[in-house]
């Protein structure tokens, strides 16, 4: 289990980066409540890292906690901030690391600092770690191997590889690429509607990173666990972390670097977007009737009020992230939760302009206006963002039919308080039906 200079060296862990990827692991972890079980053999392996780490800089007198009582976090973004020496940096980097590790190992139950746990107890608690971790852990491993051989073995083993057949890239976002892939091994019984074929979004490492992106991350897939089950919404079935070589995607990624971590998120395959949709009617030169657009309408609402039941804002509704399921007009499905947040309010202004509420603070108003945009650009096939952000700057918005020349304004009122929440929505829409 020892980690060795050479090994260290040879898995690359090296101290800027990894220190750095532990700190904001860890930040990000330790602020729940629950540790995020994904991370836990991440935090095992920079764990380890920091310590040594931390023990070296010490026997060099360089780290000494004990006499920076002063606030680590503080001392932390200072040192970050004017880059007094990389040492102090250093320094104060190891001391958040110090206290994130302490945090974890209290999660656990463990009172002793990690450097003063014995051989056997580390083992113990590298047991408890990967059986706790949703990383795939390759057959043989369950949580005996040490750190290296585990790491080793995933490098080697791949869920997506492995369990995956790969079909095509059927969408690019800002924050990676989605793939339709099948599964190899056809057991169909293992998912209650016996779809074999998903679509993966695939997160590289770039992105973890930041803060920022590893909280987007875990938000979208915890948020799109929790809300699935609603048939408008687009289901979940998975969700891992995984050590990743260039190999493993070299034709996708050729340019991937070796042994990053990547996220990976399994989901329902739906059909087409309703922006891809809309603009074959547009090639065709044809708009939309009137009602489907009421059941698009109607099944996105019914969506929404689940959505804004469970007390998340979606934030991000447009076009591009609703689907289709297939080709009937019930199977409607909202997808994308990137952008979402729990909670009934957001002191920013989120999403993607034109469909973007003009409020400060976002609610669940601000979902219904982005309703009402993507409504309007679809029952108008309107081609371009820029002809959209026109025609409702002139507050140019007939479509000739009645039914949505009565609510696109209402959706579209400037002020959220007039704004139809979702069920108002949905009760007018019963008497059109
Ligand atoms: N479940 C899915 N089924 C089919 N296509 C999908 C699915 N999820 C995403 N896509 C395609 O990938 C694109 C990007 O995915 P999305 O989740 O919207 O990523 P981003 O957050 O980067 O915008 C979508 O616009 C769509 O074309
Ligand atoms: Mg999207």
């Amino acid at each position: 289990m020892n980690f060795t200079p050479k090994r260290i060296k040879d898995y690359d862990l090296e101290i800027d980066d990894n220190l750095d990827k532990f700190l904001r692991i860890a930040d990000v972890s330790t602020r729940g409540t629950e540790i995020i079980p994904e991370y836990n053999l991440i935090i095992w392996l920079l764990l380890e890292k920091t310590f040594k780490q931390y023990n070296d800089l010490s026997s060099k007198g360089i780290a000494c906690p004990e006499e920076d009582q002063v606030d680590s976090k503080k001392s932390y973004q200072a040192s970050k901030e004017d880059k007094t020496g990389r040492q102090e940096c250093s320094k104060a980097e190891l001391t958040l690391a110090k206290e994130y590790a302490e945090q974890i190992l209290k999660h656990f139950g463990i009172k002793v600092p990690f450097d003063k746990l014995t051989q056997s107890e580390k083992d113990n608690l590298f047991q408890q770690f990967s059986a706790s971790s949703k990383l795939l852990l390759p057959d043989g491993l369950n949580g005996k191997a040490s750190t290296i051989d585990l790491c080793e073995a995933l490098r080697k083993h791949s869920k997506y590889r492995e369990e995956f057949r790969v079909n095509s890239l059927i969408g690019k976002g800002s924050f990676g690429e989605v793939f339709a892939a099948e599964l190899r091994k056809k057991e169909p019984q293992v998912f209650e509607e016996c779809y074999s074929i998903f679509a993966i979004k695939r997160m590289p490492e770039l992105s973890l990173d930041k803060t920022a992106d590893i909280r987007m991350i875990l938000n979208e897939s915890s948020i799109l666990k929790k809300l699935s089950g609603h048939p408008g919404i687009v289901k979940f079935y998975d969700s891992w972390l995984a050590l990743d070589s260039a190999s493993d995607t070299a034709q996708a990624y050729p340019g991937s670097p070796n042994d990053s971590f990547i996220f990976y998120l399994q989901m329902e395959l739906c059909g087409v977007t309703l922006h891809q949709w809309k603009t074959k009617l547009t090639d065709k030169k044809e708009k939309p009737e009137e009602a489907h657009c009421i059941m698009i309408l109607k099944q996105i609402t019914e969506a929404l009020q689940w959505i804004h039941d469970n007390n998340v804002l979606h934030l991000d509704l447009n076009p591009k992230n609703i689907f289709w399921k297939d080709d009937r007009f019930q199977s409607i499905k909202i997808g994308d939760f990137g952008l979402a947040v729990e909670g009934k309010s957001l002191k920013n202004r989120r999403g993607t302009p034109p469909y973007c509420a003009p409020e400060d603070t976002m609610t669940e108003k601000s979902d219904m206006y982005s309703v009402g945009v993507s409504l309007f650009e679809i029952a108008e096939a309107i081609i371009t963002r820029l002809e959209l952000a026109s025609r409702l700057e002139k507050w140019d918005l007939s479509t000739g039919m009645p039914a949505l020349d009565l609510t696109i304004p209402k959706l579209l009122d400037k002020n959220p308080e007039r704004r139809p929440k979702a069920a108002e929505i949905l009760a007018t829409l019963t008497s059109l039906i």
